[in-house]
């Protein structure tokens, strides 16, 4: 079975889970942590080398204060209880997105947890925090420029492969596969350069349902989906 070198997740769901099951929003984000720990150990299992998890979005800031207070002691609590099982299992975790708009206390303990797993290599773990790819995207411009400005690059070099450097994800090939769970069928934002050739799955089950035996058959679609790239498949046209 050919593995995926890169999977990245939108994981939506957890309200909408929730209120079907009669419970506050804040106890489907409690249950979406036990898919995370979930999802995480079995890709590691996997051997699949970059987990990217989509865990707040720089829109999401806009959601009621209580809600994003509820979501941001989630994280740091998830930091505390998860740096053992990244540390058992060889998992590097990387953070994307505005980590400055973070509470200073969660950014610390956010480089802290990233410090203190660098020189594991089996897996990386990236967290999307704070994360909009059209904020990544001027961001990264805005260095871009600076440096232009500076000499210390020259407009006429840049190209798809230098433009990568700025962003975020620098280092990181581009996913393989993105899920997106709860039936919703859009990107939201996330990876919008990354995702250029990107396989998507959209799952109708809610973050907090999904399970193994969904990974399992989006893995095995995978295998049956021809990624062209723009050129001619082999297969169809034999040379
Ligand atoms: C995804 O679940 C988690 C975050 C966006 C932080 P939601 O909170 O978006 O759940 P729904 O989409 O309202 O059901
Ligand atoms: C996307 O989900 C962001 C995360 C999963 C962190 P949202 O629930 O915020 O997206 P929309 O609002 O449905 O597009
Ligand atoms: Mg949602």
């Amino acid at each position: 079975m050919e593995i995926p070198e890169h999977i990245a997740i939108i994981m939506d769901g957890n309200g909408r889970w929730a209120r079907q099951n009669g419970l506050p929003r804040f106890a489907g984000h409690q249950e979406g942590v036990n898919t995370v720990r979930r999802i995480v150990r079995e890709c590691s299992r996997l051997q699949i080398r970059y987990l990217t998890l989509y865990a707040f979005s720089s829109e999401n800031w806009h959601r009621p204060e209580q809600e994003v207070q509820a979501l941001m002691s989630l994280l740091d609590t998830y930091l505390a209880s998860e740096i053992s099982l990244l540390q058992q299992n060889d998992i590097r975790l990387n953070v994307i997105g505005d980590l400055t708009r973070l509470p200073t206390h969660l950014r610390e303990k956010v480089e802290d947890k990233v410090r203190q797993t660098r020189g594991n290599s089996s897996m990386t773990l990236t967290l999307a925090l704070s994360y909009g790819a059209r904020d990544e995207m001027l961001r990264a411009v805005r260095s871009v420029c600076t440096d232009a400005v500076a000499g210390v690059i020259d407009p006429a070099d840049l190209d798809e492969r230098m433009f990568s450097t700025y962003l975020d994800t620098v280092a990181m090939p581009d996913p393989d596969i993105l899920i997106r769970t709860s039936g919703e069928q859009r990107i939201s934002n996330f990876l919008l350069w990354q995702i250029a050739y990107t396989e998507l799955f959209f799952c109708p089950c809610f973050w907090p349902e999904f399970g193994l035996d969904h990974l399992d058959s989006i893995l095995k679609e995978y295998q049956n989906r021809c990624r062209r790239f723009g050129r001619v498949s082999n297969e169809t046209f034999p040379q």
